[in-house]
């Protein structure tokens, strides 16, 4: 049977459904409930979730919650966080806790600047195309104007543009590599539009260039398009405390434990296989808040691990030190992030979510973003450097068991209680329930 169709993206939703209902799942009345089952009843609401993308056929629900007792800066704040694993919110909310009762987190912006490229051959002499993108860069930034204008009021814009020779690498291979402040929003609709214009007055003035030869007016344009890269735009979170002060649980030796905690840190600066583990965690607060913010997670995600590997290896996100009798844990990542935009007007939930850390700047965005991933990376390495990972990770797992299980309430109360006492394996909890069932 072909499974393949034409036209699909014009049928009516109910059509698709019906369409993948037939063809993929055998008429399965239970697919079909599945997939309406998460229909929003606000028809408006749902309307608005179908045309953020193309063929919605339903909606995909994540958990949204929250981490109180964030201290940043001086300033509380209960930080949203949208993910599936369970543990994440849980570790995040504990480490708020602990470090607002030292001081909270402090946080800088270090650099806000974004960068976009227009890609493009040219074979000819060097020189004459030096002198050919002096005399047009002021026709560049001329032409971007009405794009511009906006932005320039508020104080952004275009930076600057450079022209790159990069035919050690590729053969006639060259970049405008422009950069760009974009202050609120993340900027990508901004920098796109202002580079395919640069693309498009590089090419046209180029045909009209005295000095260029019949074949060195032949620019050839391959693309343009922001880079998700942003390491100058950097934010920096830190945490410090005196070493004595770095437990509450009186069996736990302070000093050996911030020694055991800077260990880890160092392994995760050196070992590639630990580095990626380290940093996932990491991940997990930072992708959680900007999933929940409306803020592009794969952008972030790309431009992160790109610079977790600046250095020629990839490395840990994270570091520590302890100097003076103080520990200091901090992180320094590259985010760009927009609080006005996209999906910050569009999506109540996200809306909601701004609301709560009371309209942040994208600069405050990013500080609360990277206080997430060091508090999540917190939270993982004094588990793992103490009781290990399980012991926790299991407790929360227990509930995603239970409800597969389709435990009561009564259950769930008497299985929580008999877990306080017993290690939490899957098998285990399974065995458990079934002993339950059985009395
Ligand atoms: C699990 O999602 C994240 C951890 O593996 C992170 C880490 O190992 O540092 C616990």
């Amino acid at each position: 049977m072909s499974k393949s169709i034409t036209g699909f993206s014009k049928l009516s939703k109910s059509h698709k459904i019906d369409w993948i209902v037939s063809t993929y799942f055998n008429n399965n009345p239970d697919t079909k409930n599945i997939i309406e089952q998460y229909w929003n009843s606000n028809f408006k609401l749902q309307q608005l979730h179908d045309e953020f993308i193309e063929n919605t056929i339903t909606n995909y629900y994540l958990p949204f919650g929250v981490a109180p007792n964030f201290l940043i800066n001086g300033k509380m704040h209960a930080i949203p966080m949208a993910i599936e694993e369970s543990s994440v919110v849980a570790a995040a909310s504990k480490a708020a806790k602990f470090w607002s009762e030292r001081g909270g987190f402090k946080a800088e912006v270090l650099s806000t600047t974004k960068i976009g490229q227009v890609h493009f051959m040219f074979h000819g002499d060097f020189k004459i195309l030096q002198n050919y993108f002096k005399t047009v860069k002021p026709k560049l930034i001329e032409a971007t104007k009405p794009i511009t204008k906006n932005m320039e009021k508020r104080g952004g814009g275009i930076i600057d543009i450079e022209l790159r020779d990069k035919t050690e690498s590729l053969e006639g291979y060259y970049q405008l590599h422009a950069t760009f402040e974009t202050l609120d929003a993340m900027g990508a609709n901004f920098i796109n539009s202002c580079l395919e214009q640069f693309a498009k007055t590089f090419r046209e003035e180029a045909l009209v260039f005295s000095a260029f030869s019949k074949k060195e007016k032949n620019i050839e344009i391959i693309m343009s398009i922001l880079s998700n890269y942003v390491p100058d735009c950097l934010v920096r979170a830190e945490v410090s405390c005196p070493v004595k002060d770095l437990t509450e649980n009186p069996s736990i030796n302070p000093e050996e434990f911030a020694n055991k905690f800077l260990q880890a840190v160092r392994i995760a600066e050196v070992e590639p296989f630990r580095a990626v583990t380290h940093n996932k965690g990491i991940m997990n607060g930072i992708d959680a808040v900007v999933l929940a913010t409306g803020n592009d997670f794969r952008a972030v995600e790309a431009g992160v691990h790109a610079y977790a590997s600046r250095n020629g290896t990839y490395s840990s996100l994270t570091h520590a030190k302890i100097e003076n009798g103080i520990f200091y844990f901090w992180i320094e990542i590259p985010l760009a992030l927009g609080t006005v935009g996209g999906l910050t007007s569009l999506h109540p939930l996200v809306k909601l979510a701004l609301e709560l850390l009371h309209e942040p700047s994208a600069k405050e965005l990013m500080q609360i973003v990277a206080v997430a991933g060091l508090a999540q990376n917190f939270g993982a390495l004094r588990s793992l450097t103490t009781s290990g990972i399980q012991e926790g990770h299991m407790k929360m797992h227990l509930m995603n068991i239970l409800n597969q299980f389709e435990a009561t309430e009564e259950e769930k109360v008497t299985l929580i209680q008999y877990f306080k006492t017993h290690t939490a394996t899957h098998s285990s909890v399974v065995q458990a329930i079934k002993n339950l069932r059985k009395k």
